[in-house]
């Protein structure tokens, strides 16, 4: 779709987010050239893309090739699998032993950490009369505290495992994120750690052909890795996941290209009552405003400790008067042109200005993911730059 395509669209509620394929597919090449070729992509697309639509990305990135997906969300997984999204897709977790029948069905591949799930797995398998043993993948805890097998006790649950005959280990993993320079030190020591286990296991002859300990904090501070796939998850929607002082990631596009939504309607307050009597904007400079459909509904938030939001129109930041359940209130300049239906843009770029979503973000004293993750499952999303993508 192109950008005036988008334009025409959503008059019922003008309000949507614009996801760039080109900066995926770039990103992607980007996270490639830091990796030697035969290491395998496993896109990690937990939490409905990171907040961007499991849909929209997922095809984008089949397309361009990945070696497979992974989340966590069984709901996300089967819609792809709907979707004739074919690619191998690891769920990370979120299930109990009974529930692995419905992933196996599903043609998922599932993480096991505890002996209750593999039991389960393998009773699943064996009811399904394949004649094929069924993948599953092996998730050691390093030191996160989260999901896992524990460290030391991994190479006698990998035996155990082994000794099961309807289910094989394809892959191995573990997750060491970090974002400062302290959470470095530890997830350095803890990696070490991780490949002195794949040694091992491979010395006691368990052949797992997929290891993988790497995602985004690692490949931005472009650590040299000893397995045989990666899986990035920020860095591939261009999200910081370490503090700037670690890595910047300028090489990698944002995603969420742009939030917009339209004006709805224009008021003037000129003979109303003064400024401060009360009513949605007490602060208000100027006699007129316009509302637009993005308000707490829609994912928005109020302002903390007296920051002061803006928006673009036309290159220029009106202030926010005040954000309600389904409406945002801005002030228009008295110089200003504008009128029903006219663009105004929550995030991207506006002429020569433009609002990132860090700037978005620290409105609200959040992270860009957790705004991704408020914003995108409550509007329409268009993916726009198609065809510079492919
Ligand atoms: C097991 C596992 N691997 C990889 C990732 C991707 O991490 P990141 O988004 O930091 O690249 C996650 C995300 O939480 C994860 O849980």
């Amino acid at each position: 779709m192109s950008n005036g395509d988008v334009d025409s669209l959503f008059a019922s509620h003008p309000t949507w987010m614009e996801l760039d394929a080109h900066a995926l597919h770039h990103n992607l090449a980007q996270i490639r050239k830091r990796i030697n070729p035969e290491v395998k992509v496993i896109a990690s697309v937990k939490a409905n893309g990171y907040g961007h639509g499991i849909m929209p990305v997922c095809k984008i990135l089949q397309e361009a090739g990945v070696d497979m997906l992974t989340t966590g969300s069984f709901y996300d997984a089967k819609a792809l699998r709907n979707a004739n999204i074919n690619i191998p897709i690891i769920m990370l977790g979120g299930s109990l032993p009974s529930g692995m029948l419905e992933l196996i069905e599903a043609n998922l591949i599932p993480t096991i950490y505890n002996m209750e799930a593999a039991n389960a797995a393998n009773a699943a398998a064996d009811s399904l009369h394949s004649d094929k043993k069924i993948p599953l993948f092996v998730k050691v805890d390093c030191g996160m505290g989260r999901l896992g097998v524990s460290l030391n006790n991994a190479v006698a649950f990998i035996e155990r495992v082994s000794k099961l005959k309807n289910i094989w280990i394809q892959g191995l993993y573990t997750h060491l994120s970090f974002k400062n320079e302290s959470g470095m030190e530890f997830a350095e020591k803890r990696l070490s750690l991780f490949y002195n286990l794949v040694s091992e296991l491979a010395k006691l002859g368990y052949e797992i052909p997929i290891t993988q300990a790497l995602a985004s904090s690692a490949i931005t501070v472009r650590w040299k890795d000893q397995c045989s796939a990666i899986c990035p998850g920020h860095i591939l929607f261009g999200l910081p996941s370490v503090n700037s002082s670690l890595g910047e990631i300028k090489e990698f596009l944002p995603v969420c290209k742009n939030i917009k939504t339209r004006v709805i309607h224009i008021a003037d307050h000129e003979n109303g009552p003064a400024i401060g009597t009360g009513g949605y904007h007490i602060n208000r400079s100027f006699s007129r405003t316009c509302v637009v459909p993005f308000g707490l509904n829609d994912g928005n938030r109020s302002s903390l400790n007296g920051k002061k939001p803006v928006v673009l129109f036309k290159g220029a930041r009106l202030a926010v008067l005040g954000v309600s359940l389904e409406h945002l209130t801005l002030e228009i300049p008295d110089d200003t042109e504008i009128n029903i239906g006219d663009i105004i843009t929550i995030i991207g770029q506006s002429g020569d200005e433009c609002i990132e979503m860090s700037e978005y973000s620290s409105w609200f004293n959040t992270s860009e993911l957790e705004t991704m993750l408020t914003l995108s499952s409550r509007m329409p999303i268009v993916v726009i730059n198609k065809d510079e993508a492919v």
